[in-house]
């Protein structure tokens, strides 16, 4: 395992445990592509695998020479504009309006661990030892302009992490119409494409979709990674399924605008494509400058896509996520926002934390409307300041209050936000993300400000700052809540108008950076109304993320299963809300509601007082299950188990098994009630088949049973008389707790 170089032939074979990555430099300098897939012995040489032949209507690179046509070779970086004509990896444009670059290779550099990238997330190591780096060092003779491909392969996982680095070392401009993070070339197109798509309130619903001929794509232009298409795209093949099969992942950590796209050409390969869109982007690169494109994570299973799954949660876990709060078990909490909303005062908050503590919440979380004079979403956002009408005492007073009760306390922001009415607005209308002379369109009645600026981003730390010194707190809601228009800044010349949307995103990256480090003990949960920016960019600086606005039990059925497909559960916020629900006003039972909330980073929003005597013996026994089983949910293996994206959709089933495979929790969950049923078992995963299970208190199984026979559901009432404590009508669930038992003992 490693990084494998044969000089004489110029291949280099990054192997990890279970992938192998082989590339090799080509006869015109540039960097080719041999293989990607399941982990291969290493050999002195793949030359071979290289095919070319002269091949009618294809343009040549070399004059005689018909057959070396960068059309038909699998490349890493390609460009356009010399024989390829597939989208490129990038463009750059010369002063006398030249597109065309050649990058050819000039030497490498092996290096043990990761470098960081500057001002943008990654993926690291603790230890050098579990990733090798390999920088290929490129030069454009034409323009002097240098590029470095970095690839990180991880030793122990099925990881390679790659972007790319430009640098003018030339002593003109160039213009950067395109720069995207990696490129893959597949020899076949036999795959199907997994994409996460939504809206707000629905999203990371899983789409899937045969290849064929042509772009595939998805992006945003939004100015967040958004709502509508996660940046995560996996390649499987057909017969792949959630247990078996070979899968690439292809995930951008990036929270901006993205591409991610396929595209099979006439010859039946498939070109992967992802990074910074291209569309609405434009860098300028004076002579001197460097640009680094934010990191692609490649994942490769040939365990299905819950092998997927499961690389890419523990990377996230392990090495994506940083600070204290990483490993740590995290806390129970109660949001006052369906609760209230602008609606409070310090009185009300307080009453509504002890009556939580009560039941064994431990963090108390102060959403919106506290700040300014916020009593309704039109005003104050960018006065970061607490409003004495509601708090007399301000954060100091209330946060005082909370923590005597024995409980956190945690609060909400939304930074990169201003309304036209508040102060700040009306001190600085020119630091907002905006065109000159043209009206800007509103999102929730509020505007973006613009984070490219150094003193906008100074500006929001200091005011922060100061709230989070003055006050206890532990836990910060950080949300985001419009996307961008009129995508403009006052602060750069006209030529560098496109580099706005890129620049604010380093700009938001570094309030997130600076304010982390200032308050490492703080758990920050990322948020954009729900899960429009929930990303691994984002999980870099918030180890965790509000999953969507929608808490309805049988929406977030979908929306966690869709989530759980790139993102471990430690990262999804997962809340108990009211009932009707406030989005889709659905009835379900505190059971349901908490059976598929306890799958997640766990906690309340909903007026508990209101509750009745044995609706809060209920919470606090939720609680009580919460709080024994964290450690297992927080950092086991998820699996997923029935779909509600197949079929009818009608039953969803999940579980979680503890790295030692001595525990697991499994959840089933049935949104309708069906006539006269069948008799349903349902096949486990990831349990060890030589041990036995003792299931809920109860009956001993075996491992191999549970797996292959399954896990009987007595839950599918036949329409005539139900047998005592058969849950009955729609909207119901069971959480089965598994537990090894030793065969000696039986
Ligand atoms: C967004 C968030 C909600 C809540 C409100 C407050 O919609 O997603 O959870 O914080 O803002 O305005």
């Amino acid at each position: 395992m490693g990084v494998y170089i044969n000089e004489e032939t110029q291949e280099f074979h990054l192997q990890s445990s279970t992938s192998s990555y082989i590339v090799h430099v080509l006869k015109n300098g540039q960097i080719g592509h041999l293989y990607y897939g399941r982990k291969i012995r290493h050999r002195s040489s793949f030359a071979h695998l290289f095919r070319i032949q002269p091949r009618a209507a294809e343009s040549s690179v070399y004059a005689g020479d018909l057959a070396f046509s960068l059309d038909i070779i699998k490349q890493e970086y390609p460009g356009y504009g010399t024989s390829d004509y597939r989208e490129p990896a990038f463009q750059l444009e010369q002063e006398n309006g030249s597109r065309i670059s050649d990058f050819q290779y000039e030497s490498y550099s092996l290096s043990k661990g990761k470098p960081s990238l500057d001002g943008l997330p990654a993926v690291y190591t603790e230890d050098p030892s579990e990733a090798d780096t390999l920088i290929f060092h490129l030069k454009d003779a034409v323009t002097g302009a240098a590029l470095d491909l970095m690839y990180s392969v991880y030793a122990e996982r099925g990881i390679i992490a790659r972007s790319a680095r430009i640098h003018n070392q030339g002593d003109q401009v160039l213009q950067a119409n395109r720069l995207l993070s990696a490129s893959v070339d597949f020899p076949d197109s036999r795959m199907h494409m997994v994409t996460l798509n939504g809206s707000w309130s629905r999203e990371r619903h899983v789409a899937e979709r045969p290849l064929h001929e042509g772009v595939q794509k998805i992006s945003s232009a939004r100015g967040t990674s958004s709502a509508q298409h996660n940046p995560f795209l996996a390649l499987k093949r057909p017969e792949t399924t959630e247990e078996s099969g070979e899968v690439f992942g292809f995930h951008f950590v990036y929270s901006g605008n993205f591409l991610a796209q396929a595209e099979v050409d006439h010859y039946d390969s498939t070109r992967v494509t992802m990074g910074i869109n291209p569309f609405d982007f434009r860098w300028r690169l004076e002579p001197g400058d460097d640009f680094q494109t934010p990191e692609v994570i490649l994942a490769y299973s040939d365990e299905g896509m819950s092998g997927l799954s499961g690389e890419l949660h523990s990377l996230y876990r392990e090495r994506l996520v940083r600070g204290p709060w990483r490993d740590q078990t995290r806390p129970v909490l109660i949001n006052n926002w369906e609760a209230t909303y602008f609606d409070f005062d310090e009185k009300t908050l307080v009453s509504l934390a002890s009556a939580a503590k009560d039941l064994g919440v431990e963090l108390f979380v102060l959403d919106d409307g506290w700040f300014g004079r916020r009593d309704d979403d039109t005003s104050s956002l960018g006065d970061w300041y607490a409003d004495t009408r509601k708090l007399p005492e301000g954060l100091p007073g209330l946060s005082k209050k909370i923590t005597d009760l024995g409980m956190a306390f945690g609060l909400w922001i939304e930074p990169e936000m201003v309304n036209e009415d508040s102060e700040l607005y009306k001190k600085h209308p020119d630091w907002i993300i905006h065109v000159p002379d043209r009206p800007s369109s509103h999102g929730r009645n509020q505007l973006t400000l613009d984070l490219s600026r150094q003193e906008v981003v100074d500006y929001l730390y200091d005011q922060l700052h100061a709230r989070l010194s003055e006050a206890d707190v532990s836990y910060v809601k950080w949300d985001m809540n419009r996307n961008m228009t009129e995508i403009g800044s006052a602060a750069l010349p006209a030529g560098r108008q496109t580099e706005t949307a890129h620049r604010y995103m380093l700009g938001v990256y570094q309030l997130y950076e600076r304010l982390i480090t200032a308050f490492p003990h703080v758990l920050f949960e990322s948020c954009a109304s729900g899960g429009c920016r929930f990303d691994p960019g984002m999980l870099y600086y918030a180890p965790q993320a509000w999953t969507s606005d929608d808490t309805d039990a049988i929406e977030r059925l979908k929306i966690q299963y869709g989530t759980s497909i790139a993102y471990p559960l430690s990262t999804m916020g997962a809340h108990v809300s009211d009932v009707p629900n406030h989005q889709v006003h659905r009835t379900t039972s505190l059971e349901m509601r908490g059976d598929v909330s306890i799958f997640g980073m766990f906690g309340y929003e909903m007026d508990i007082r209101k509750l009745s005597v044995e609706e809060q013996e209920q919470m606090k026994q939720q609680i009580a299950l919460y709080k024994a089983k964290r450690e297992l949910i927080q950092k086991g293996t998820f699996h997923r188990l029935l779909s509600p994206f197949e079929g009818d959709g009608n039953r969803t089933s999940w579980m979680v098994v503890s790295e030692n495979k001595k525990e697991a929790l499994v959840g089933w969950y049935r949104v309708l009630a069906e006539p006269n049923p069948g008799f349903p078992r349902v096949k486990l995963a990831g349990l060890d088949p030589d041990q036995l299970y003792r299931v809920d208190g109860g009956p001993v199984r075996g491992g191999d049973e549970l797996m292959h026979a399954g896990l009987l559901i007595d839950q599918e009432h036949s329409g005539s008389v139900p047998p005592e404590g058969e849950k009955l009508g729609d909207f119901i669930s069971c959480v089965y707790h598994l537990e090894a038992v030793d065969e000696e003992l039986l």
